[in-house]
C-alpha cells in the first residue's frame, strides 16, 4: 500500500495523538452545535467557535498527522525534521482550545490561542517548505502542497490580525478580511490539499492507473488563480469581480469531479467497501453543497447558504477524511506492530483490523445526521437540525470508538 520506507516513516507514538485527539475534537465540535442558534448570522461567535473547533481541532489536526506520513510518499524524500511534529501537536491542541474558548467565553483568550495556533502552523509550514526543498519531483501533489502552504500562511497572518483586532480594537475592517481568510483556508488550503492527495490516494486505493490527468491539472490552476484573485479583489472592494472568481472555483470543482469520474470508470477495484461508501457521500455532498451554496450566495438566501456550507464541511470534508482514516490508521498500526512479523507469523490484513459493525454504525448514523440536519437548515427548523446533529453525534462516537480500537490493536486481537 503506502509506499513509505522505514527510514521515512514517522514514529507511531508521534502520529497517534493527531488521529486520536482529532476524532475527539470532531465529536466535541458536533456536540457544540447543539448550543448554537441556527438563525444567527455566520459571524456569530458561537458559530465561529464551532468553525474553529471543527476546522482546527479536527480537519487541520488530522491533515497534519496524515502529512507526517504522506509527505515522504508524495515527495519521495524524508522530512526535513520530523521531530518538529512533537511541537506542532501540543501547540495546535492548546491553541485550538484557547482560541475556541475565546470565541465562546471571553475574547481576552483569543490573542493567546491565536498566537499558539499561529506558532504551530508556522512550524508546520516551515518544516513542509524545507522538506519540499529536498525534492526534485514536481507532480500535481507537490504543487498542491506548495501552494496550499502559501495560502495557509496568508490565512493565518490574516487570522492573527483579526484576532488582535477583536481583542484590542485596532482599526482593521474585519468584514473585508473575514471572507478572504475563509476562502484562503477552505479552498486555498483544505480543498487544494484534498485535490493534491486524492490524486495519489484515490488511484492507489481504487486501483486506477494510466489515465489522462489534464482535467485535474486545469482545475488546480483555476482554483489557485481564483483564490489569489478573490483576495485581491476583496481587498480592493471589487465585489463583483470577487464573485466571478467564486464562480470560477465552482467550475473548477466540477472539472475535478470530471477527472474523478474518469478514475472511477477505469478502476480495477470494484468492491463497495466502507472506504468507497465514504467517498461516494463525500463527493455527492460536494456537488450538492456547491449547488445549494451558490443559490444561497447569489440569491442572498441565508438558509441555502448555510445548508451549502454545511454540506461542504460536514459532508465533503468529514466523509473524505473519515473514509481515509479508516485506511490510514490501520496501515500505521500494521506497519508499526505487524510488518516486523511478516514471514515469521501470520499477520492480519488491513481490512481485518476494522471493526465492521462499528464502521457501519458510524457511517449510517453520520449519513442520516447529515441529511436530516441539512433539511433542518433549509427549512430553518432548529428542532430538525438538532435532531440531525444528534444522529451525527452517534456517528462520531462510533468513529472515535473505531479509532481507539485500531490504535490499540494488538497481536492478541488477531486470532
Ligand atoms: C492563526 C490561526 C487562526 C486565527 C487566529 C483565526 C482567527 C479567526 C478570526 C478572528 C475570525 C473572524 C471572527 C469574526 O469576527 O467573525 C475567523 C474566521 C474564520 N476562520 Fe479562522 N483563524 C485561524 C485559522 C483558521 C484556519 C486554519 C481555518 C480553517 C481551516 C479557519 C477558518 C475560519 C473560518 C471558516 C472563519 C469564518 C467563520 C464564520 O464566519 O462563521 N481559521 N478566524
Amino acid at each position: 500500500m503506502l509506499n513509505v520506507s522505514r527510514d521515512f516513516a514517522p514514529p507511531f507514538k508521534m502520529i497517534e495523538p493527531f488521529f486520536k485527539y482529532g476524532s475527539i475534537f470532531y465529536l466535541l465540535s458536533l456536540i457544540s452545535l447543539l448550543f448554537i442558534d441556527i438563525n444567527a448570522p455566520l459571524d456569530d461567535f458561537k458559530i465561529v467557535g464551532f468553525a474553529h473547533l471543527f476546522l482546527l481541532g479536527f480537519v487541520m489536526i488530522v491533515i497534519f498527522g496524515a502529512m507526517a506520513q504522506l509527505i515522504p510518499v508524495a515527495l519521495e524524500v524524508g522530512h526535513f525534521s520530523i521531530d518538529l511534529y512533537y511541537v506542532i501537536f501540543p501547540t495546535l491542541f492548546f491553541g485550538t482550545i484557547l482560541l475556541v474558548s475565546g470565541f465562546w467565553f471571553s475574547p481576552s483568550f483569543i490573542p493567546y490561542g491565536a498566537t499558539l495556533v499561529f506558532v504551530s502552523m508556522a512550524i508546520f509550514l516551515f518544516e513542509t517548505l524545507m522538506t519540499l526543498k529536498k525534492t526534485t519531483t514536481n507532480t500535481l501533489t507537490v504543487k498542491a502542497i506548495k501552494y496550499g502552504n502559501y495560502f495557509l500562511t496568508a490565512a493565518i497572518i490574516i487570522g492573527l490580525l483579526m484576532a488582535v483586532a477583536i481583542a484590542n480594537g485596532i482599526g482593521i475592517d474585519i468584514t473585508k478580511f473575514l471572507p478572504i481568510h475563509a476562502v484562503l483556508v477552505i479552498f486555498g488550503y483544505v480543498t487544494i490539499t484534498i485535490i493534491g492527495f486524492s490524486m495519489i490516494l484515490l488511484p492507489m486505493f481504487g486501483l486506477a492507473h494510466g489515465y489522462d490527468d489534464r482535467d485535474v491539472n486545469l482545475a488546480f490552476k483555476i482554483i489557485t488563480y481564483s483564490v489569489v484573485a478573490f483576495s485581491i479583489f476583496k481587498l480592493l472592494s471589487l465585489d463583483f469581480l470577487a464573485n466571478l472568481t467564486l464562480v470560477a472555483i465552482v467550475a473548477a470543482l466540477f472539472l475535478y469531479l470530471k477527472q474523478l469520474l474518469i478514475l472511477y470508470k477505469i478502476r480495477a477495484r470494484k468492491i463497495l467497501d466502507i472506504w468507497y461508501q465514504h467517498i461516494y457521500v463525500a463527493f455527492i455532498s460536494m456537488i450538492a453543497g456547491v449547488l445549494v451554496g451558490v443559490i444561497g450566495y447569489f440569491f442572498e438566501l441565508s438558509n441555502f447558504l448555510k445548508a451549502g456550507i454545511w454540506l461542504y464541511l460536514m459532508g465533503f470534508f468529514v466523509f473524505i477524511i473519515n473514509g481515509h482514516l479508516l485506511k490510514i490508521i490501520p496501515f500505521l498500526v500494521w506497519f508499526e506492530r505487524f510488518s516486523p512479523l511478516v514471514g515469521k507469523k501470520k499477520v492480519p490484513m488491513l481490512h481485518e483490523m476494522l471493526p465492521q459493525k462499528d464502521c457501519d454504525f458510524s457511517f449510517y448514523f453520520s449519513v442520516a445526521g447529515l441529511i436530516v440536519a441539512t433539511l433542518g437548515l433549509l427549512f430553518e427548523n432548529e428542532a430538525i437540525f438538532k435532531g440531525g446533529v444528534t444522529l451525527f453525534i452517534f456517528g462520531a462516537i462510533f468513529m472515535l470508538k473505531i479509532v481507539i480500537y485500531i490504535l490499540n490493536y494488538k497481536e492478541e486481537d488477531y486470532v
